[in-house]
């Protein structure tokens, strides 16, 4: 039995070039045990051996097999390293780490927002298809707002649409539209207002970048929604994930162990806001 620092071997057996630079990354584990279990909005550690380890968010799995994914953004030495492993390769992974967004634990009844900005949809992917499926039980309908740069940069195109062909209100918008683009242009705030969801009672779920995540909490009380039902998740320099090294700390809070999904409310308003300035 491997501790938590100890990652442990996955095989790649998918690989799905995304759009841009994202590619998702199906993994296996090659010893028998991992459980596949975790919950949405927790994320995992993966290490490109000899390369490094980056904290990555869960994007899905794929029932009971241990079959997770992964979607990686390249930015750097260990994400480039990752983006370019071939099928049948092996990486290392430890986790799930970090807390979640706690779906499970959302009343029955008050409508749900879902806002994301880009690869920000990957954290968030795998609690929409469960709240997705919790709207057609009737316990609370589902808004998502994805946002991207153009249109060919939409991530979970696939998904967007599921969604949508399953009664769910989804709007994606585009910072810069092209030729043939029919959705609306502009930042994800911007549709904010345009949703007709209730906002007595909503919950809303945001990933993104911080400045996004920022403005979409402002405007989402303005809306009306209670800051402390706003969830946002930060992301900050991982290297033990566990609590332990104190690489993540923003404020109070250790974001590998506190988070990394934390209430805007009473928590991400000062810490986001000191981090704008
Ligand atoms: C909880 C958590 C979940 C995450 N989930 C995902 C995920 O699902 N998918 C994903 O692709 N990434 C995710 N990230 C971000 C990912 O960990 C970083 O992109 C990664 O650590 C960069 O490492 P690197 O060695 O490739 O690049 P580095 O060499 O560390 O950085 C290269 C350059 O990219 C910049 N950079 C670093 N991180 C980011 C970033 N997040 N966005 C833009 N530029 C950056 C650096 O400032 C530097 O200029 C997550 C981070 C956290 C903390
Ligand atoms: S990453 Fe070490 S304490 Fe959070």
């Amino acid at each position: 039995m491997h501790g938590p620092l100890t990652p442990e071997p996955y095989r790649v057996v998918g690989r799905r070039e995304e759009v841009g630079d994202v590619v998702t990354l199906s993994l296996e584990p090659c010893t028998d045990g991992a459980s596949g279990t975790y919950a949405h909005g927790q994320f995992n550690m993966l290490t490109a051996f000899g390369v490094g380890e980056v904290a990555l968010s869960i994007a899905g799995s794929a029932g009971t097999s241990g079959l997770i994914e992964h979607s990686v953004r390249d930015v750097g030495a260990v994400t480039h390293a990752l983006c370019t492993v071939p099928a049948g390769a092996v990486v290392g992974l430890r986790g799930p780490f970090g807390n979640g967004w706690g779906i499970e634990r959302l009343p029955d009844g008050p409508d749900v927002v879902v806002v994301a900005g880009g690869i920000g949809l990957a954290p968030l992917r795998s609690a929409v298809g469960d709240l997705v499926v919790r709207e057609r039980e009737g316990r609370g309908r589902v808004f998502v707002v994805a946002g991207a740069r153009s249109p060919d940069q939409v991530l979970y195109g696939d998904d967007l649409d599921a969604w949508r062909l399953s009664g769910s209100d989804v709007v994606v918008t585009v910072d810069v539209g092209t030729p043939g683009w029919e959705g609306p242009v502009g930042v994800v705030t911007t549709v904010l207002p345009d949703l007709a969801f209730e906002p007595g009672g909503a919950w809303a779920l945001t990933c993104g970048p911080e400045i996004m995540m920022r403005f979409v909490a402002r405007a989402l009380v303005e809306c009306g929604v209670e800051p402390a039902r706003i969830l946002v998740s930060l992301e900050r320099n991982m290297q033990c994930g566990i609590g332990i090294c104190g690489h993540c700390q923003l404020g109070p809070l250790l974001v590998c162990r506190d988070g990394p999904v934390v209430p805007y409310g009473g928590v991400a308003d000062r810490l986001l806001v000191e981090r704008g300035r």
